[in-house]
């Protein structure tokens, strides 16, 4: 028979810094958070010496030829030319170095990009850019690595980029290193959401934005206090007949990214929690695009059709007595750690494509312990810059990634943009293996 308190009781061998506590009351739970915490900052510190900051990245010219869209040779030839093109000549090579190559900052690399890869779109000036949300009321899917994979991926097709992270839990935050613990609610959507009458009430996100330590990435930063906005938003709505006759809760964001963000940046990338909430149908209101990772698995296609049907019914509720109906550029769906070792991934991939359709994405990202080694020491396959595992593992990873971008660039221009461009064929590095 269980003891009357053993449900109170800690784990029978607690953690040391732990032994003191007789019960798991609130001062045991605090305590283990901070005893965890410190346990995973310091695997995070471990792996970005020096000072737990991300390391600047340094493309070499065969890397940079990759993301100018040039074969080795001709981008040796137009290296020569540096000076003549008036664009970065790089850092010579350290003089031990077994093959001599100039290597290039991310802010060079991006000034190549720019100017010499033949798929680099400069937006027109007054054209907005594209607002792509990525959601999924199922947790752990891959949201937050696609959302800030795919935003680094664009940056290094020559694109601006805001991140926006509405997730109190704030990983999309941490992989753009900085301390979601640190965050301020003015660097998050917070002001937007307060009521009118609050001090800190803003409708714009000019003074929300930071940057990154990711050249052409700016970021709105999530916090656990973006809880707040869940309780906001439903209050405004109801006092709204006297404040601010015809508000919409769900428009918040949108007005904001009309008022600068969208003609600012060329993508604008939002990570949503896995819930379905005042927050996150602002996220869906605000976007252009749409973008669900779906795992091959069962119950999470099931509830990925789910998804779609609590979607509209709330939107549509929230649509009563009147309103601008909402239309997307596009949605698509992405199959997410996918495992090709298990026996009904292909089946179950099938079924996705049945359901569908066109709407699943030429792109798939596979699991991948490139990208599960990266999500503990808070890297995306673009951060890595040696992978301690196979060449092979990482280069599927990094490849899938790629795709994913081209496929999702690839929509916005067509869609979005009214673009003629041709779709871009999904490249892939056969393994056949789980890796
Ligand atoms: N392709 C992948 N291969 C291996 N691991 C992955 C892959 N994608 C995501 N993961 C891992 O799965 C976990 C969940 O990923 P992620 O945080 O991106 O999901 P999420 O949908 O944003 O979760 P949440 O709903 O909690 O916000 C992380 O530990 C991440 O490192
Ligand atoms: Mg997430």
């Amino acid at each position: 028979m269980l003891e009357a308190n053993a449900a109170t009781k800690p784990l029978t061998e607690p953690h040391p810094a732990l032994s003191k506590y007789k019960v798991v009351d609130l001062d045991f739970i605090e305590k283990m958070e901070a005893v965890a915490s410190a346990a995973v900052d310091k695997v995070r510190e471990n792996a970005q010496e020096p000072e737990g900051k991300k390391p600047p990245l340094v493309f070499n010219a065969t890397q940079l030829a990759g993301l100018c869209g040039k074969s080795p040779t001709s981008m040796a030839r137009l290296l020569e030319k540096a000076q003549e093109l008036r664009l970065p000549t790089g850092l010579p090579p350290e003089p031990k170095e077994k093959t001599p190559r100039r290597s290039f900052t991310h802010e060079e690399a991006l000034q190549w990009i720019r100017a010499v890869n033949e798929n680099y779109f400069k937006r027109p000036v007054g054209v907005p850019g594209c607002t792509i949300t990525i959601g999924n009321f199922k947790g752990g899917v891959g949201k937050t690595i696609a959302a800030t994979s795919l935003a680094q991926a664009l940056t290094l097709m020559g694109y601006k980029v805001l991140c926006i992270d509405l997730d109190p839990q704030g990983s999309m935050t941490s992989l753009m290193d900085v301390d979601k613990l640190e965050v301020e609610d003015e660097q998050t959507i917070l002001p937007l959401a307060r009521s009118v009458n609050d001090e800190h009430y803003r409708d714009t996100l000019h003074e929300s934005i930071q940057e990154t330590y990711w050249p052409g990435l700016d970021l709105v930063a999530g916090s656990p206090s973006l809880f707040g906005a869940e309780f906001m938003l439903p209050m405004r709505q109801m006092n709204a007949h006297r404040l601010e006759p015809g508000f919409r809760f769900m428009e918040v964001l949108t007005r904001a990214l009309d008022k600068g963000p969208r003609q600012e940046y060329d993508y604008i990338i939002i990570d949503t929690p896995p819930a379905i909430s005042y927050v996150t149908l602002n996220a869906f209101w605000a976007c252009d695009g749409i973008l669900m990772p779906l795992p091959a698995e069962g119950l999470d296609l099931l509830s990925s059709t789910r998804f779609w049907s609590m979607f509209t019914t709330l939107a549509r509720s929230a649509l009563k007595g009147g309103g601008t109906p909402k239309v997307f550029s596009w949605l698509a769906l992405v199959p997410s750690k996918v495992d090709h070792t298990k026996a009904y991934t292909q089946f179950n991939l099938e079924i996705m494509r049945n359901a569908y359709g066109a709407n699943l994405l030429n792109a798939e990202l596979p699991l991948s312990s490139a990208v599960s080694v990266g999500g503990t020491t808070l890297a995306t396959v673009y951060d890595i810059q040696k992978y301690v595992g196979s060449a092979k593992t990482y280069q599927r990873a990094r490849v899938a990634f790629d795709n994913l971008a081209a496929q999702v660039d690839y929509l916005t221009r067509t869609r979005k943009w009214g673009e003629d461009v041709k779709e871009p064929k999904p490249a892939f590095v056969q393994t056949g293996r789980k890796s």
